[in-house]
């Protein structure tokens, strides 16, 4: 019986957290739902983003090898630092190039705070 009355519990949190979330959906269109939604992987997220976004120029060559784990890891502030800041500034990534979107910005930022997933 008391499991019956969790699994009853469990899609009503649900139902509630979609209202919430999707109120807010409508009231700030920054928030990416994709991005915070599941645990981003340096593999699966982040170097996909980097090899369309920041190749050629970091892929081969000098400048840093940011589809290299321990490498992106490294860079990892400078490079969120990079890509949120405005075209027309200096330092900003991908340089010469357009600002990233929101959702692509956040794969970054949520790889941070979740450790550094492989
Ligand atoms: C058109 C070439 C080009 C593209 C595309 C590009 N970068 Fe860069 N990046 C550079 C150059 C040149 C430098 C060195 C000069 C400087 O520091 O601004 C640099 C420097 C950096 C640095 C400082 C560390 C280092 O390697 O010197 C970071 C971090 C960085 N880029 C991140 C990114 C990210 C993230 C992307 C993709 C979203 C990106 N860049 C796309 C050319 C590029």
């Amino acid at each position: 019986m008391k499991k019956l009355r969790i699994l009853l519990i469990v899609p009503v949190i649900g139902i509630f957290q979609f209202c919430g979330s999707s109120k807010k959906a409508t009231e700030t269109k920054t928030t990416a739902p994709v991005a915070k939604a599941k645990t981003i992987s340096f593999e699966t997220d982040v170097k996909p983003i980097v090899m369309n976004t920041c190749a050629p120029c970091h892929t081969v060559g000098k400048k840093s090898h940011l589809f290299e784990y321990d490498i992106a890891k490294e860079h990892i502030d400078e490079t969120i630092e990079r890509i949120k800041k405005g075209e027309a500034d200096r330092g900003f990534m991908p340089k010469n190039g357009k600002k990233m979107s929101d959702a692509d910005i956040a794969v970054f930022e949520q790889w941070k705070a979740n450790g550094f997933a492989k």
